[in-house]
């Protein structure tokens, strides 16, 4: 039950107020001078004070109240006061306000007003102390994390991120697939870096493979290695990602873009260790732990028949997603402080645009914009001219779109398999505005 201290030389108003609170099942104490009181307070646990502001019958100034008011709110900042003040009398506890009482009420006072206030007042420090405990949990977890293991300097601030890492860092140890999703830029390798560090086997081979950047027809020699003559260009033999992983780990990033003929291959690989080069017959053994990364939704690629449902529940005994970074918003600022040089300074407007962005890019797009000021800046002085983030858009499919660059138009074309309307609708883009970007950027012949 909340405790309320009343600090009042009138033995009435005691009474009136207890009678009142009774009703209300609100606890008082009564204290009849400020020494009084700030005994109570120190040998009691006391949620909200209500205090006179004269205590002599010959002064009405209110200076003893101001004096009390002081030591109270000096010693206990996060206890509420309310000032009982005489009517005609209220200009001192109106200055006390300002200096962080949190209200008063004048004599005589109004029983359902009186309670209303005290209860608000309540509430909101019970509320109060439920923000700062879950607070000081979170930071006491972060701190235990980055005492106990290595974090890859991953910088987060987001309950998300935390139960992220904490999940990377329990996983570690134990030698299971672990299937990491999210969208673009949003740190998904950086985890499997986490998990890596962290493991049993960190100490072997850590070899990554970003099978949506290999042309599929280069993709299964690549995993799995060829000999000499296999086909035409393979003069020499070379040993796959899966070998030079062989009792280390093995990053497979963009895993939904393996066609299915390799994703069958994968399948035996994870339940037996056996592959074949191509070009032989030899059956081949390894030991190698997965990590396998995607931006896309496996579970609606499965239902397209894009992918195999039983090489999905093999990959993702685990699975770690990592959501948006407009949606863990607390690890923004902490991000753009570490991308930038020691010596830079965040102005305040910079710091609002960032908050405001909707980084469709994620944290690799805030790293960009953080360097691209930076270069950019001669006062060491980030302001937001300076990261030139474009006001928010919101396109109609809900999703805020920035003007993308050409880096940005290569890396969504490749991620959506070339496929434009796709890449347009990712980047909130018509087909036709989409196509003038690539003409303007001359990535056309290139890349499609
Ligand atoms: N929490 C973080 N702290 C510090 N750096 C981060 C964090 N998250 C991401 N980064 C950095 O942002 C960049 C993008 O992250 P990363 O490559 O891990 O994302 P991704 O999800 O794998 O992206 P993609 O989908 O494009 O493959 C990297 O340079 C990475 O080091
Ligand atoms: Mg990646």
């Amino acid at each position: 039950m909340s405790q309320i201290l009343l600090i009042d030389d009138n033995q009435g108003i005691a009474k009136a107020l207890k009678v009142l609170f009774s009703l209300y099942n609100l606890s008082m104490q009564h204290a009849e001078t400020p020494e009084q009181g700030l005994v109570l307070l120190e040998t009691t646990e006391i949620d909200l004070v209500i205090q006179d502001m004269n205590f002599s019958d010959d002064t009405t100034s209110g200076e003893e109240g101001k004096i009390l008011f002081n030591q109270i709110h000096n010693q206990y900042p996060d206890t509420p006061i309310i000032l009982l003040t005489a009517w005609g009398k209220i200009e001192m506890a109106v200055e006390l306000v300002k200096q962080g009482a949190a209200d008063y009420i004048t004599k005589p006072w109004d029983d359902i007003k009186l309670v209303n206030t005290l209860t608000n007042l309540l509430e909101l420090g019970q509320l109060r102390r439920q923000t700062h405990s879950i607070l000081k949990h979170k930071s006491d977890q972060a701190k235990k994390l980055a005492k106990n293991f290595d974090l890859c300097d991953t910088i987060f601030d987001s309950e998300a991120m935390l139960q992220n890492l904490t999940i990377a860092t329990q996983i570690a140890h134990a030698d299971i697939p672990v299937l990491i999703t999210g969208p673009n830029g949003s740190g998904k390798e950086k985890i499997a870096e986490v998990i890596q560090v962290n493991s049993s086997v960190c100490k072997q081979p850590f070899i990554k493979v970003n099978i949506g950047a290999l042309p599929v027809d280069l993709l299964e020699a690549e995993l799995f290695g060829v000999e000499a003559g296999a086909f035409t260009g393979a003069q020499k033999k070379r040993i796959g990602r899966f070998e030079a992983a062989d009792g280390g780990t093995l990053f497979l990033d963009e895993i939904g873009n393996l066609p299915l003929n390799g994703q069958i291959k994968l399948l035996r690989v994870i339940q037996t260790g056996e592959f074949e080069r191509l070009g032989s017959s030899k059956t081949r053994k390894v030991t190698v732990r997965i990590i396998s990364a995607t931006n896309a939704d496996l579970k609606e690629e499965i239902e397209k028949g894009n992918f195999r449902e039983d090489l999905y529940y093999r990959l993702n005994v685990i699975e770690i997603n990592i959501v948006p970074l407009c949606d863990r918003k607390d690890d923004i600022l902490p991000l753009a402080l570490h991308f930038m040089p020691d010596d830079f300074v965040l102005t305040r407007d910079a710091e609002r645009d960032l908050m405001n962005h909707s980084w469709p890019g994620n944290v690799r797009e805030l790293q960009n914009v953080i360097q691209r000021a930076s270069l950019l800046s001669n006062d060491k002085k980030l302001s937001a001219d300076k990261l030139g983030l474009l006001p928010v858009k919101i396109a109609s499919n809900n999703s805020s779109r920035i003007e993308p660059d050409k880096q940005m138009l290569i890396e969504t074309l490749a991620k959506n398999k070339h496929n434009i309307s796709q890449t347009a609708k990712q980047l909130g883009l018509s087909r036709q505005s989409l196509y003038r970007r690539l003409d303007k950027y001359d990535i056309a012949k290139g890349h499609l």
